[in-house]
């Protein structure tokens, strides 16, 4: 189930009140959070509507995936994934509790290495997402939020090294990330019929 557009907007308002706050940990500025989630939201409504997919779902389930990302912000040990999901089910959204969980997984590991969140949340997520299957709704947020950086929609490769960055991760890592975002990327190339950096006006 989806929010209606009154839940929408009181959810919205919710954790914009939220994330308020500059993200010490994270290294974001207060309303950077907030500009990233309308980002990623315009991002995969903007794809969904090119390939057959509901945009109106791309667009919510853009606009939520990091929902958790604010109890990951202020309680120790949290991951923004397992928090977002947590939530979502417990207020009945389901189709937006999946994508705070897998568009973290981008890169098809699970090896807690690859993260800087607590490893048992990381265990706990691979376990709920052994019991599902991706679809292309989950595809289309990993790719979304992989396009999204610094207010604007980017290559890949700025993304990645804004990650590698911000996180403090070895550059040699980002030859495999680049690989695995490609390959997300190609998959809505093909859906789309059309290069996804000409769809969204990426230079
Ligand atoms: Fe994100």
């Amino acid at each position: 189930m989806l929010p209606d557009k009154k839940a929408v907007k009181n959810l919205f308002d919710f954790v914009c009140e939220k994330t308020k706050e500059p993200n010490i940990a994270r290294g974001c500025a207060a309303d950077e959070s907030v500009h990233h989630y309308i980002d990623v939201s315009r991002c995969a409504e903007k794809i969904a509507s090119h390939c057959g997919l509901d945009s109106h779902k791309a667009k919510i389930l853009g606009l939520f995936h990091d929902y958790g990302e604010y109890i990951e912000r202020t309680v120790p040990g949290t991951f923004h994934g397992t928090a977002g999901y947590d939530e979502m089910m417990k207020l009945g959204y389901d189709e937006i509790a999946r994508v705070c969980l897998t568009h973290s997984f981008w890169k098809g590991t699970f090896a807690p290495e690859h993260f800087v969140y607590d490893k048992k949340e990381i265990e706990r997520a691979k376990e709920l997402i052994s019991k599902m299957e991706l679809d292309d709704y989950d595809y289309l947020i990993q790719l979304s939020d992989m396009l999204c950086c610094h207010r604007k929609f980017v290559r890949l490769e700025e993304r990645i090294d804004y990650i590698i960055k911000k996180y403090n991760r070895d550059p040699k890592e980002s030859e495999g990330m680049k690989k695995a975002a490609e390959k997300l990327k190609k998959r809505f190339d093909k859906l789309c019929g059309q290069d996804i950096y000409e769809l969204l006006g990426i230079k």
